[in-house]
């Protein structure tokens, strides 16, 4: 037994927090003899160097996040780490040994699968956990930003939550694509997003934030949305009418509604949807030119490796917690062998 593989019990099980319930993050339990998957068809099974954790991990510990698994589930389902077997039917398949980055059920876990059609080599130089965040975050960035959201230069655009994972690298591409940005965030977390380079930032709970957005802007040519029930009224509200765009992605404070009499006198503005799961499926030659972007990003320095906070394994239930408070800020990532 190699010394990094001290916790696993034996060569057909792997460690792993599994959901019981539907009650969140508090019933999500450590386990030592989880079976270790067998890649299906178009997947590469994966040692897990680092899992990512993101706030669709919450909405699955409460069953709300649409076509999300039902427990009992192994949890967690962005992963990079080294391929150690290839499913059937992968075309031109990566070689065993090759640190790719991607997606797949049970993430949490020292063993996993991903999806060989949307997994990406880890840049060179790059750990594994530095490569988290590259097919969700800053996909998802990427997507809400250019494709959905058209930004131009000399443009305003309004990222809410921007302290987040998915938050912090739409600030930075924003910026990279010559946009005024406005930000919000918790107070405590101000200097992060300033950090970023964002131009304004605002707690995002404020109750004057749409008075005070229009104030400084005028009004906003695209919003990043994705806390849903607490920012979409302002969200609508600050964008500039007809030429404005709202890119919706989340929810993490619950639902908003929209209604027809809201677009036609209230807000006419133009209002998208998007999930990157999604877009990669149903137009598979868009996400290839997101992803084709990205690697031109990290080539050119502004898609610098991630920072991630790193915590073992065990202590996932608290990490889902606090990202379900609000009180964490950035990427957070789980050890499988801590
Ligand atoms: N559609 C897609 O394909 C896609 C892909 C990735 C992520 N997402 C979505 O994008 C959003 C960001 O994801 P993430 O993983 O990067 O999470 P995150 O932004 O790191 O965490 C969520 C943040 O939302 C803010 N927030 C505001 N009100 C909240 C509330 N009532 N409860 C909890 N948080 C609240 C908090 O920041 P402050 O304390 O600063 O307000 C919190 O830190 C989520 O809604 C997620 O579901 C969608």
């Amino acid at each position: 037994m190699k010394t990094d593989e001290r916790h696993s019990t034996d060569e057909r099980t792997s460690r792993a927090l599994v959901q019981r319930s539907h009650l969140g993050p508090r019933d999500l339990t450590l386990t030592t003899d989880h079976p270790r998957p067998v890649p299906g068809p178009g997947e590469y099974l994966i040692r897990v160097g680092a899992a990512g954790v993101n706030f669709a991990d919450v909405m699955q510990t409460r069953g709300t996040y649409g076509g999300g698994p039902r427990a009992p589930y192994v949890a967690g389902f962005e992963a990079a780490g080294e391929i150690v077997d290839v499913g059937p039917g992968v075309t031109e398949p990566l070689p065993p040994g090759t640190h790719v980055v991607g997606t797949g059920p049970g993430a949490f876990a020292q063993y996993a699968t991903v999806s060989a059609a949307g997994a990406l080599p880890v840049p060179d130089g790059w750990s594994d956990a530095e490569a988290l965040g590259m097919v969700l975050n800053w996909a998802t960035a990427l997507a809400a930003l250019k494709p959905l959201g058209g930004i131009e230069p000399g443009e305003t655009v309004l990222v809410q939550a921007a302290a987040g994972g998915v938050g912090q690298a739409a600030v930075r591409l924003a910026r990279h694509y010559g946009a005024r940005v406005v930000a919000t965030a918790s107070p405590a977390k101000h200097d992060t997003v300033r950090a970023l380079g964002a131009d304004e930032v605002l707690d995002g709970r404020r109750p004057d934030l749409a008075a005070e957005i229009t104030r400084l802007t005028g009004g906003v040519d695209l919003v990043l949305e994705s806390v849903g029930r607490t920012t979409f009224a302002t969200s609508l509200a600050v964008t500039k009418p007809f030429t404005g765009r709202v890119v919706v992605f989340g929810a993490a404070s619950g639902d908003a509604t929209l209604t027809t009499h809201d677009l036609v006198f209230a807000h006419p503005v133009q209002v998208k949807g998007l999930h990157i799961g999604t877009l990669a499926t149903a137009v598979p030659a868009l996400y290839r030119s997101l992803i084709a972007e990205l690697g031109t990003l990290v080539a050119d320095g502004v898609y610098p490796p991630g920072t991630p906070v790193v915590h073992p394994l065990a202590d996932g239930p608290a990490v889902l917690e606090s990202l379900e408070a609000g009180r964490t800020s950035g990427k957070h990532a789980l050890d499988p062998w801590r």
